[in-house]
């Protein structure tokens, strides 16, 4: 069984719902929603995650260049042909609305194929703004990079991962990923959001430290409809790789 989710951008603290609707609600006076398809089932891949809605949730600030968020994301601002690429997608709830909030914007959904029906049936549900697409490729961290990421021309401005840190034993294959696409997008920011369940989740932040990876913010988003900082509290982790000069900033 499948359900969709509408996600609303608006001011704090933001409405959302989870219902079996099967098309965006209109909300007068936000951003036009978005539905997300989820699976009822098991599946971890095939349904939307905590830390992929509460980011997503905010993404209206990154029009915003002065907010917290755009800076973060886009220390050298909003430009045209900005390329973004989002690890284990899942449903696609991230890329999805960064898409449908960034014009003239190239977002690469990436995950494992077992989501391929899922994140397809989004994608072709999406309405990205002016100017910019979404698309997907399978990406598995334990294999090597897509041969269409390896060329010199594919470089990105975002590395995104939501919610993919909660298992330690796939960090390293993880960490080791995010590595292999700042090699050729050198100024490339790395954001991933996750909602801390375990200690041992610690082990990506070491991983990420090892392969000379310095954080430069970190934005707290409590979960949609909370108001205040708590155990569900979303974090967002936002690193450059060593060699730039960067500002660090914690929110
Ligand atoms: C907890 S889900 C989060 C999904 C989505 N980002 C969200 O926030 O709803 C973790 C995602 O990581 C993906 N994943 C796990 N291991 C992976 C691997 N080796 N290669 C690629 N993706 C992987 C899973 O398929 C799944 O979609």
């Amino acid at each position: 069984m499948a359900l969709a989710v509408s996600l609303v951008h608006g001011a704090l603290p933001l409405p959302w719902q989870r219902t079996p609707l099967d098309w965006p609600r209109d909300v007068s006076g936000c951003h036009p929603g978005l539905s997300i398809w989820e699976e009822t089932g098991n599946s971890i891949a095939r349904h939307l995650w905590d830390a992929g809605v509460a980011i997503s949730c905010h993404f209206g600030q990154l029009l915003d260049e002065k907010s917290p968020l755009a800076q973060a994301l886009f220390p050298s601002g909003l430009r045209a042909g900005l390329r973004v690429l989002e690890l284990g997608t899942g449903c696609g709830v991230v890329g999805i609305a960064l898409a449908h909030i960034l014009q003239d914007a190239t977002v690469l959904v990436t995950d494992l194929p077992e989501v391929t029906e899922i994140i397809q049936r989004n994608v072709s549900c999406a309405k990205p703004a002016a100017g910019s697409s979404i698309r997907f490729e399978k990406l598995d961290w334990d294999s090597v990079l897509p041969s269409s990421l390896t060329t010199d021309a594919m470089t990105f401005d975002l590395v995104l991962a939501a919610d993919c840190t909660y298992n330690p034993d796939s960090s390293p294959a993880l960490v080791d990923t995010i590595s292999r696409l700042v090699q050729r997008s050198s100024s490339a920011v790395v954001a991933v959001a996750m909602k801390f369940r375990h200690p041992s989740e610690a082990v990506f932040f070491d991983l990420m430290t090892a392969a000379s990876f310095l954080q430069v913010a970190k934005i707290s988003y409590p979960l949609p409809g909370d108001s205040t900082v708590g155990d569900d509290t979303v974090y967002l982790h936002v690193y450059q790789h060593r060699g730039k000069s960067p500002r660090t900033c914690v929110v």
